[in-house]
């Protein structure tokens, strides 16, 4: 179980370790777990340090003795490493199942070469196709942002918390509205859409900011693909 994800996970962190970056940054979820296993078994890990998406990544960096900056002192990332929702063949993804999208993705931008490790079960020929979008809502913007993603012709559900009553916070304070578009034709247009709806802070769609996407296969094969990277920092 989970094969496809942990050698996904082995390749990224040989690749982390040769090319021997000075900040890497870390994404959020299972895969990103094994990541953070693979790569913390070599001594050469300790030489490097770290930036998290999320404080459970966070957590899990520390407890195997990296050294994790604080992101808002962080002005660039040499690698970033992150698993995905959905991935289609241009590299465009959705992301956010773990809540980290907003913090994932200021990292992704401000990070020299975006790398994602997912296995083949996350492969779509559309967006949209199996996952809803989640957005990071303002708290005192929740109504309004609802009724107006419903005019768009969309579904939006607040997402629960699994450990508390009402909705899902985030680690930066912000609501997670999970938004069922179905299959979509123009992912750009979308994120336009709902990023145009005041209080929303960020979308999970991830847009132009792939380098390189590793699938691992459930029979242990991997493959990659390139895509054109045409947002972030650096360009
Ligand atoms: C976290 O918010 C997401 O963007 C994750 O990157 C994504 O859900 C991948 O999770 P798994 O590696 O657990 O599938």
């Amino acid at each position: 179980m989970g094969m496809g994800k942990i050698v996904a996970a082995r390749t990224a962190a040989r690749l982390v370790l040769s090319r021997n970056p000075e900040i890497v940054g870390v994404g959020t979820g299972s895969t990103v777990g094994f990541f953070i296993e693979e790569l913390s078994a070599s001594p050469k890990a300790m030489g490097m340090k770290y930036v998290a998406s999320s404080l459970d990544t966070a957590r899990k960096l520390a407890s195997r003795g990296l050294v994790v900056l604080d992101p808002s002192v962080v002005e660039s990332v040499d690698i970033y490493i992150d698993g995905a929702d959905e991935v289609d063949p241009a590299g465009r993804m959705v992301k956010g199942r773990g809540a980290a999208h907003l913090a994932e993705k200021m990292l992704a931008y401000r990070s020299k070469t975006n790398i994602f490790i997912v296995d083949e079960s996350k492969l779509v020929s559309r967006l949209g196709e199996k996952k809803p979008v989640p957005i990071s809502v303002l708290p005192e913007a929740i109504e309004f942002v609802l009724r107006s993603i419903g005019r768009l012709g969309y579904r939006a559900e607040v997402r629960s918390g699994s450990c508390k009553d009402g909705p899902c916070i985030d680690d930066n304070g912000f609501i997670v509205v999970d938004v069922w578009t179905g299959p979509m034709k123009n992912p750009e247009n979308v994120e336009l859409q709902l990023k145009s709806i005041p209080g929303v802070v960020e979308t999970g769609l991830f847009i132009g900011l792939t380098d390189l996407v590793i699938v691992g296969r459930s029979d242990g094969r991997i493959e990659e693909f390139s895509a054109s990277r045409t947002r972030g920092l650096h360009l």
